[in-house]
Parts: structure tokens; C-alpha cells; sequence
């Protein structure tokens, strides 16, 4: 039986937002996380697809980066006018000053942390299954990967309360080893 938000503690949470890079886990570990929790799992990603009614890439493609990072603060701004969620953002989500704020006020941010090797595999096998994600940079798929990695990984560590390395680790122990982490956070109740 799942862990209710009761018995874990988690009064004081509204929101737990989840960051990290492409191939992190997020959209995997959060559905299982919010059902452990008793919240409603949301992906930014999804929600903005459902609300542009134009998929990432095709945002990207015509309308370009800088407007994607303002849908995507806008459409986190409206998430979070609901309690008990847990949220998915895309990985470059926490570039943008409005996003950064918005996540540290609701509740506990965890970064699922990877190695560019682990990353470039995951996107690898999402890609082969059909995955579409729009390049970042004029770099290689390798090299992009590797770049941006390192370019984000102070900030994922600066605005996040806890650090999940998720390597070599399935969806449903990263559950279980970020519950007690979330309650013994700034944000459970004690
Ligand atoms: C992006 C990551 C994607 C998506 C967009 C931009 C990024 O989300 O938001 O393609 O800048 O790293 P995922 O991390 O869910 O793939």
C-alpha cells in the first residue's frame, strides 16, 4: 500500500518539483512518486503541449528557445496555483529567473542526477523509441549533452534541497530512497 501524505509528514509541502537534466528520470519517477504521496503527477513539458497544442519541438523550430522559457515560467506560474502536485520540469527549465523562484517557493526541489555517459544512453534509447527533442546548440548530440550537463550542474545544485544520483538505480527505489530525504527536508513537518 502506498505511504500517505499523513504518515509521511508532509504538511507543510505544496508542490515537489522535480529537475535535472534530458534523461534524469523525471517523468518516470515522478507518476510513482506522487502516487506513493497521494498527489497528482503534472510534467510542464506535457501540460504545455496540451496548452500550445504544438509539440516541444515545433516551439523550438518556429518560435525558438527564449519563447519556449517564457511559456514554460507562465505555464509552471499556473501549475502552481494547485496544491499537492508533483512536478516534472524540463531540463532546462531552471535557466530561466521567474522559474528559479517559482520552484523554491512551493516545496521541496529534488535533482535526479546522471554522468553524461548514463544521460547520452538514456536519450539514446528514448530516441530509438521515438523520443523527439530539439537540438540546443549547433554542437553534436555528444558533445551538446556533455556541454550543457556541466553549464547546469551548479544550478540544479543551487536550487535544489535534495540530491538523487539516479545511476544504475529503476524508478521505484529513487522512491523510496527520496521519501525519508523529503521528510527529514526544511519541508516536512516535524
Ligand atoms: C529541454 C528539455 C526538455 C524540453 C525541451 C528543452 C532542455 O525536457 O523541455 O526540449 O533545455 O534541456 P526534458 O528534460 O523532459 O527532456
Amino acid at each position: 500500500m502506498g505511504a500517505s501524505t499523513a504518515s509521511y509528514g508532509l504538511l507543510n509541502i505544496m508542490i515537489i518539483t522535480l529537475i535535472g537534466f534530458r534523461g534524469s528520470g523525471k517523468s518516470s519517477v515522478g507518476p510513482l512518486l506522487a502516487e506513493e504521496l497521494n498527489m497528482t503527477f503534472v510534467d510542464t513539458d506535457q501540460q504545455i503541449e496540451k496548452e500550445t497544442e504544438q509539440s516541444i519541438a515545433d516551439i523550438f523550430a518556429e518560435q525558438g528557445e527564449e519563447y519556449f522559457r517564457k511559456v514554460e515560467a507562465e505555464t509552471l506560474q499556473t501549475i502552481c496555483q494547485k496544491e499537492n502536485q508533483v512536478v516534472a520540469t524540463g531540463g532546462g527549465a531552471v535557466l530561466n529567473l521567474q522559474t528559479q523562484l517559482l520552484i523554491q517557493q512551493n516545496g521541496p526541489v529534488i535533482w535526479l542526477q546522471a554522468d553524461a555517459e548514463t544521460t547520452l544512453k538514456r536519450i539514446q534509447k528514448d530516441q530509438a523509441a521515438g523520443a523527439i527533442r530539439p537540438a540546443l546548440t549547433d554542437l553534436d548530440f555528444q558533445q551538446e549533452v556533455v556541454t550543457l550537463l556541466e553549464q547546469r550542474k551548479p544550478i540544479y545544485r543551487d536550487l535544489s534541497d535534495i540530491q538523487i544520483d539516479t545511476v544504475d538505480a529503476t524508478p521505484e527505489q529513487i522512491v523510496e530512497h527520496v521519501l525519508p530525504l523529503i521528510e527529514m527536508s526544511d519541508w516536512g513537518s516535524s
